[in-house]
């Protein structure tokens, strides 16, 4: 359906375009009316301020009153044939417009673009009317003959071209659009509100107009954020040294995905920039929905990691030179620390066998170790000669399989992994990665082995469970089990016994 606004501009057009047309129409009746034999005294009368008397006298009219009139009515006739041109290219310049507007998911139809190709229509459609009105005048030379004239007009239009074919140019590659934030270096940073074939206005974020002619444009470097696109930003700041990483990662990333117009489509990127001189740098990344907004959502992020530090007691890392007074590190009393090993090893269900005495062995023989999420602690393939139990955090056993690497097991707290290559010298089965921040109690072979001497129940355990995940890995492999469950563990019993010299 038309508008009101196009059925209106249609109806003046459509009266003008029959007004024009009757008077082109009109004009030579009156023309052949001025120059009948009936009129020329009264022509002459009006044209030269004549009396009737002296007008009759120089019937016949005369020649020069005759070219006169001739001049008169065909630059009449120029003039209402360029207003039907200008009528109708304005008219059909709208119905584009009008188009571009509907079709185009970014409707910004170039003024710049109308006016160059308008005025080119107008030029074109003015030497062929003049021609037509004066078929004797060759027109050729006004194109070949006017070098002196172009480099008069080239000189003082020098600067106002070098803007329109900067414009036209800038046009044509289209590197930014109206509504699309620019940094322009040297001048400033703004939205782009709009570009004719001068220039680009850019209302700056204090609210000024920066307005910018296309020649100068075309030299700078010019920093896009397109309207519409989702952009990202980069944020910083720091902490003191002694905080987790993976937990400030977590906890960061969690604020700032709940701030404003921070895009839920992409998940903001929190990490460490540099290990700094006064604590660790930390740059996070986020994707803006409305990039217009970046100073205020910065700020708004900037404000939620120091109500975020507050809560959770994680300090900025000032600037400064802080002066440390060699302190030994915290000396956690050796039974202390044996005793809480101890207690974790309590808490595995394979361990309850053993004696007090025997837990507090081998937790004496263990060693603390602590993994980044991500982070494998054992590979598919090596050799292994510890076991770990997990005392914090969580992980996951991958094999590989059509070229990903497929979880086929995942173990919290108080679980173990690794017992298999251990304890029967074969390389590691799975890999298995952190999936947190997680802290695992390395055993070592030779921890184990004067254990299995007093322990056989613990190595008929041990083999069970061996058992139960051999089972699982024959399926994600889809190998079929050559020997009978019972066969298979006489074999790992065999060959644990062999592996740790035990009769
Ligand atoms: P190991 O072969 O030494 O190294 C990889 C470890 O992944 C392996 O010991 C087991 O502890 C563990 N593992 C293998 N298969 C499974 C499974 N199906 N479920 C849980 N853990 C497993």
């Amino acid at each position: 359906m038309a508008s009101p606004e196009l059925r209106r501009k249609a109806f003046f057009f459509v009266i003008f375009v029959a007004v024009t047309v009757l008077l082109i129409s009109t004009v030579p009746v009156v023309e052949l009316w001025l120059q009948s034999d009936v009129f020329p005294k009264f022509g002459l009368v009006f044209a030269k301020g004549w009396t009737l008397t002296e007008a009759s006298a120089d019937v016949p009219m005369n020649v020069s009153y005759a070219n006169a009139l001739d001049t008169c009515f065909r630059i009449i006739k120029i003039l209402l044939w360029m207003a039907l041109v200008i009528a109708a290219v304005r008219f059909i310049a709208y119905l584009i417009l009008q188009a571009a507007y509907r079709n185009s998911a970014q409707p910004e139809f170039s003024s710049l673009i109308k006016t160059v190709s308008s005025i080119v229509v107008y030029i074109i459609a003015f030497f062929i009317i003049f021609q037509a009105q004066y078929p004797g005048v060759p027109l050729s030379p006004l194109f070949t003959g006017s070098t002196i004239l172009g480099i008069v007009v080239g000189l003082a239009l020098q600067e106002t071209l070098g803007n329109l074919f900067a414009g036209i140019a800038m046009q044509a590659d289209q590197p930014f659009q109206v509504g699309d934030v620019v940094s322009i270096t040297s001048r400033g940073t703004g939205v782009v509100e709009s570009v004719s074939w001068r220039g680009v206005k850019i209302r700056t974020f204090q609210n000024k107009l920066l307005i910018i002619s296309n020649a100068v444009l075309g030299k700078e470097t010019i920093e896009v954020a397109p309207k519409g696109n989702l952009n990202a930003r980069v944020v910083f700041f720091n902490t003191e040294y002694h905080y987790s990483p993976s937990r400030t990662i977590q906890i960061v990333r969690e604020a700032v995905r709940q701030v404003d117009n921070v895009t839920n489509k992409i998940r903001p990127v929190v990490r460490i920039r540099d290990l700094g001189v006064n604590g660790l740098d930390w740059e996070v990344k986020y994707w803006l929905e409305d990039y217009t907004k970046y100073n205020d959502t910065d700020a708004l992020i900037r404000q939620r990691i120091w109500y975020l530090f507050q809560r959770e007691k994680i300090n900025f890392a000032f600037p400064g030179l802080v002066l440390h007074k060699h302190q030994e590190p915290e000396t956690i009393p050796p039974d202390v620390k044996i005793n809480r090993k101890t207690e974790q090893l309590n808490e595995v269900s394979l361990f309850a066998p053993l004696s007090d005495d025997e837990t507090e062995q081998l937790a004496n023989a263990s060693k603390t170790r602590i993994y980044a999420p991500g982070e494998a602690i054992v590979r598919k393939g090596q050799d292994g000669s510890s076991m770990f139990v997990i005392i914090r955090g969580a992980v996951r056993v991958q094999v590989p399989e059509n070229g990903y690497d497929k979880t086929i097991g995942r173990l919290g707290e108080s679980d173990f992994f690794g017992e298999m290559s251990l304890l029967t010298g074969e390389p590691r089965s799975a890999s298995v990665i952190a999936d947190e921040e997680t802290e695992v109690l390395q055993i070592k072979k030779d921890a184990l082995k004067p254990i299995f001497e007093n322990n056989p129940a613990l190595v008929q355990s041990i083999c069970e469970l061996i058992d139960e995940r051999r089972v699982v890995l024959s399926e994600e492999a889809e190998v079929e089990e050559e020997e009978s469950p019972a066969t298979r563990r006489v074999r790992v019993i065999g060959s644990i016994k062999r592996f740790f010299g035990l009769r």
